[in-house]
């Protein structure tokens, strides 16, 4: 293994945000390596690993992918910028987490690496991402052993068939995601914020629900 922090796993998955401000600096081979070789230990049904991961470092392919991510984004969450500015609440997003990815929207290609999971013949199959995203989030989270920041993100999806073109993706292929990797330019490894897990948590049926104990 290259060097990297030695992380308890737990206190890793309680400090890996989205990180949404990259350095452009380069990525070492070994170490994306190791991170693509973390991904690939993710579950899929059947163990069928029906996935290729796509490494995008090509400028002006990130460029084109960040116009069509850029359109996603206006579409979605930009033109509505005064009014969620406006909101205390953030249009449910939160302020900070709407400038974080706008900025992201503004700046994806400066990431020095995009790694785009894609799933072969996944069909109309709603659940075909559970096939990829617990090695998704295996990446992310060696990534953060490397100091190395990430976010899931998906606003290109609207260009699916032009970006499936410009890589040159078999037919059968859907891009499930795009993760731009890089050393973290801002922000820090804090806890990601969530509904308390007590309000969210159903015990045998659904409605029943039981207060966390206090923590010793
Ligand atoms: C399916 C999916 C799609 C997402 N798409 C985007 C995206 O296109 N752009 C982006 O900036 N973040 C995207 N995110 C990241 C979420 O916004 C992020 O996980 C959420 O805000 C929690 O962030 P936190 O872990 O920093 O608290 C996506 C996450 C998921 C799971």
């Amino acid at each position: 293994m290259t060097d990297h922090e030695s992380l308890d796993v737990l206190e890793a998955i309680h400090s890996t945000p989205a990180r949404r401000f990259l350095k452009p600096d380069p990525i070492p081979d070994d170490v994306l390596w190791e991170i693509l070789d973390a991904a690939i230990r993710g579950p899929s049904g059947g163990n069928q690993q029906g996935w290729g991961w796509m490494v995008v470092t090509d400028a002006e392919v990130k460029q084109q992918i960040q116009d069509w991510y850029l359109e996603g984004w206006n579409r979605a969450y930009g033109g509505r910028r005064d009014a969620i500015m406006a909101d205390p609440d953030g249009g449910g997003l939160g302020q900070r987490n709407f400038l974080s990815a706008e900025h992201l929207a503004n700046h994806l290609a400066e990431a020095p690496v995009w790694v785009m999971p894609v799933l072969r013949n996944a069909g109309s199959n709603a659940r075909a991402g559970s096939s990829v995203y617990g090695a998704v989030q295996n990446l992310m989270l060696a990534a953060r052993a490397h100091g190395i920041g990430a976010t899931l993100t998906t606003l290109y999806a609207g260009h699916e068939d032009d970006v499936k073109q410009l890589l040159g993706l078999p037919d059968d292929a859907m891009t499930m995601g795009l993760i731009p990797l890089g050393y973290p330019a801002r922000g820090r490894w804090a806890q990601p914020k969530r509904q308390p897990v007590d309000e969210v948590t159903h015990w045998g049926r659904w409605g029943e629900q039981r207060d966390r104990p206090a923590a010793d």
